[in-house]
């Protein structure tokens, strides 16, 4: 069974066809992927984020140099195919992370198993208005091998797009789920909806996910301005403070994956 949680206030891009609708919660209670927009996390940057500029956020440079950002390294690149990244902090060792280019986020791409009806949804829910709120395909695909991994029969996605089965708050749905007496019924949970709501939406998640369930959240990266100091908006600081409450969390295990907008699963203890 797998339980979508809805605002209230659909955007015009959520009335799809009752047929499509069925078919993403079909597709999505067997594998839990998501319709995704063709467009992907990485590319929607502007050409800006792509080189060295001060607002540099991590990603590739293209160019056989260093990076300088805010006076520590941050990229290096040695060609076109192969950029990788090391962490400004030396105590890390020189450990070089791949970074993902364009054409490497095209490579990955090409390399999800997408099901032909989610690529259906996928391709009718980017030509809407706000499909880059969707999870992206390898993001997805991520997200269904945790649930067949853990062999999760009940879930909960928190902020949905295409596939609506509940309306409302997701507060209010939540904690109606709990005052029904479902607190630990629940294998796995998504977290995709308001961002400054995900600590609280977090916690009543707690309850409602059994031990050794997960709770997965989306866009921890947030574009990459949780890592800039100088981008203080209410999104960004929640989502920021969010993240390092969780590092001292010791109600479940965690590990922050940079894949899409950056995703965090947490497992409860
Ligand atoms: C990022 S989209 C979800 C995308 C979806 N997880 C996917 O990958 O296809 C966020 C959704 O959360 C919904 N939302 C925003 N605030 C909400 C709230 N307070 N309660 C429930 N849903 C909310 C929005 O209507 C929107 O459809």
């Amino acid at each position: 069974m797998s339980l979508m949680l809805h605002h209230v206030s659909m955007l015009p891009h959520e009335a799809v066809s009752c047929k499509l609708r069925l078919a993403g919660a079909l597709a999505r209670s067997h594998s839990f992927s998501a319709s995704c927009s063709v467009t992907n996390r990485a590319i929607h940057c502007t050409p800006k984020r792509w080189s060295c500029s001060g607002s540099c956020i991590g990603v590739s440079i293209s160019s056989s140099s260093r990076c300088n950002y805010q006076g520590k390294r941050l990229v290096r690149s040695c060609s076109t195919t192969s950029d990788f990244v090391i962490a400004g902090d030396g105590s890390y060792g020189n450990k070089q992370v791949v970074s993902l280019t364009p054409r490497l986020y095209d490579y990955v791409l090409k390399n999800v198993r997408e099901p032909e009806i989610l690529r259906q949804l996928r391709e009718e829910t980017a030509s809407m208005r706000g499909s880059q709120m969707q999870v992206s395909p390898d993001q997805a695909q991520l997200l269904a091998m945790l649930v067949q991994t853990l062999g999760a029969e009940r879930c909960i996605e928190v902020g949905v797009y295409t596939v609506d089965v509940r309306l409302g708050l997701a507060v209010d749905s939540l904690e109606s789920l709990i005052l029904n007496g479902e607190s630990g019924s629940y294998d796995f949970a998504f977290i995709d909806a308001e961002k400054r709501m995900t600590e609280k939406y977090f916690e009543l998640l707690l309850q409602l996910v059994r031990v050794g369930g997960l709770i997965v959240i989306d866009n921890v990266l947030w574009h990459g301005k949780v890592a800039d100091p100088l981008v203080n908006d209410p999104k960004t600081i929640s989502i920021r403070n969010f993240n390092r409450k969780l590092m001292e969390d010791k109600r479940v295990s965690i590990s922050m994956v940079s894949i899409g907008d950056g995703m965090t699963i947490c497992r409860k203890r």
